[in-house]
């Protein structure tokens, strides 16, 4: 049996609702099918969005959704997407399976996705093969509110007022696919692009993600530091208000990558185990920033994290199109809590991506669409968002796994709301036995008022379109009061959200 110590008298950092966020980028059948699929679709949609995917999306809550890319962004260049559908540039998607581009979503496409579902925006700009000129000039188009030739060809593009533009990355990944540089001539690149990321309404100013990490590449986090901060004058502080981090888990390692339904039990561990690693790479990451950065004012944005397996069988290798278990459901339900725990410091995340490729929320097939373990993790999850972290330990939790690829039994995090509601997530991770964890707080008297679980007795279990419910979120009724808490019961393979009430 394992014990959960909650202080409910701790509040700790605020929970910034875009941990929980998205990533739509221009790959496979993400964008286009997954998402778009244009006005004269005979799938059901509103100005050519699915309305199916968008009323999930709306279910999840989803704070903020990152677009274009990943790699496609630092070759997208945005004056393609705009105006006329039929006088768009139809090009190669050269990253993603060589497929024709047609340019029908673009950015108007993309703000309207944002206004039905809900969320903030997230841009990421072109520093990899664009120029100064193309992004300051996207900026102003998005954002300026007068007389400017941006601001002049949107309204003939049809949208008179300017757009939110929340976030603005400024690169991806540009010490690989986005033009493979050293962090010193990154972070020296990064210093003068985002000098004419303008910020055009001085009531909504744009905050400015800066290209962060692969991995454990802390040689990159401590360069793109040092430069950004070498001789930097006081006022130009706050021209970094994110720095990046990219972490998936891939079983196998990247050559192999590994299936995502077929694995044995080794591999679950082996799986979860990397998933957990997420905590060292924050943890190590941001003892760096700290170095520069003591005040925590800049924020980590893991804005790619999730699972990536080899693709389904028959399916284009370049559209990364993996199924998603009860596997998954564990990998987001730890990787969430890790958030949870660290967000004094990570204030963004998007889990890649959101529909029809990597770990995703959502699956489509021609008119029809599934819900993933994902999404009802992230689902489940999302009474964290804009929480305050309470101080939670566990002890007595057993090692469990496979020599190699040690895992802790049980994982949680716990939150309170600003109605005194609190929220506890935690995941099972043992493959074999359910475990009982007493969960007691500071003060007595709490009552549970909802209590949700995910989880399938065959870890390989998972939601086809002819079995689209075979994985849910259902009600979990294994609990107790206890003389100073209460005490649950969960099954292997489960992650479980308790609401709690005095
Ligand atoms: O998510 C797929 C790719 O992974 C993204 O385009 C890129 O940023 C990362 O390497």
């Amino acid at each position: 049996m394992s014990r959960l110590h909650i202080n409910e008298h701790n509040k700790q950092s605020t929970i910034a609702p875009e941990i929980y966020g998205h990533f739509s980028e221009h790959l496979g059948r993400c964008i286009y099918e997954g998402i778009y699929v244009g006005e004269n679709s005979d799938i059901p949609n509103v100005n050519g969005m699915r309305t199916d995917v968008v009323e999930a999306l709306k279910e999840l809550k989803v704070p903020v959704l990152r677009w274009p890319g990943g790699c496609f962004a630092d070759e997208y260049h945005w004056k393609d997407g705009i105006g006329p559908k039929e006088t768009r540039k139809k090009m190669i998607n050269t990253h993603w399976g060589g497929v024709v581009e047609d340019n029908s979503f673009g950015t108007h496409e993309f703000m309207e996705l944002c206004r039905q579902i809900g969320c903030k925006t997230y841009i990421n700009g072109n520093l990899g093969s664009g120029t100064v000129q193309e992004m300051s000039e996207w900026v102003e188009y998005m954002t300026f509110r007068g007389v400017s030739p941006m601001a002049d060809e949107r309204a003939r593009n049809g949208h008179e007022e300017p757009w939110t533009v929340d976030f603005f990355g400024v690169g991806n990944e540009n010490w690989g696919c986005g033009g493979n540089m050293t962090p010193e001539y990154y972070a020296n690149e990064y210093r003068r692009y985002q000098t004419y990321v303008r910020n055009y309404d001085p009531e909504k100013p744009i905050q400015k993600v800066c290209c962060g990490a692969n991995v454990d590449d802390y040689h990159w986090t401590e360069g793109v530091m040092k430069t950004c901060f070498d001789h930097t004058p006081e006022f130009l502080h706050g021209f970094m208000d994110f720095l990046s981090l990219h972490y998936y888990v891939h079983p196998e390692g990247w050559e192999i990558k590994g299936s995502s339904t077929d694995f044995d039990r080794e591999v679950w561990y082996k799986t979860l185990n990397k998933a957990l690693h997420m905590d060292e790479l924050i943890r190590r990451h941001s003892a760096i920033m700290d170095q520069y950065d003591p005040e925590k004012k800049i924020g980590l944005s893991v804005d790619e994290w999730g699972s990536w397996y080899t693709c389904e069988p028959g399916t284009n290798p370049g559209f990364l199109y993996q199924q998603n278990t009860v596997r998954d459901a564990l990998i987001a339900g730890i990787t969430l809590n890790i958030f949870n725990k660290h967000s004094d410091r990570v204030r963004m995340a998007a889990l890649a991506q959101m529909v029809n490729v990597l770990q995703s929320v959502l699956l489509t097939e021609g008119s029809q669409m599934i819900k993933t373990p994902t999404y009802y993790v992230m689902h489940m999850y999302r009474h964290h968002q804009g929480a305050a972290l309470l101080e939670s330990s566990l002890s007595d939790v057993e090692e469990i796994g496979v020599d190699g690829w040690k895992v802790p039994k049980v994982t949680e995090s716990v939150s309170m709301d600003d109605e005194g509601f609190i929220t506890v997530t935690l995941n099972n991770l043992s493959a074999e036995e359910s475990e009982q964890v007493d969960i007691q707080l500071a003060e007595r008297g709490y009552r549970v008022e909802l209590a949700r679980i995910v989880t399938h007795e065959d870890m390989h279990a998972h939601n086809t379109f002819d079995a689209p419910e075979t994985v849910v979120e259902a009600e979990f009724t294994a609990y107790e009061s206890t003389e100073s808490g209460i005490s649950v019961t969960m099954p292997k393979n489960s992650v479980v959200e308790l609401r709690l009430v005095r």
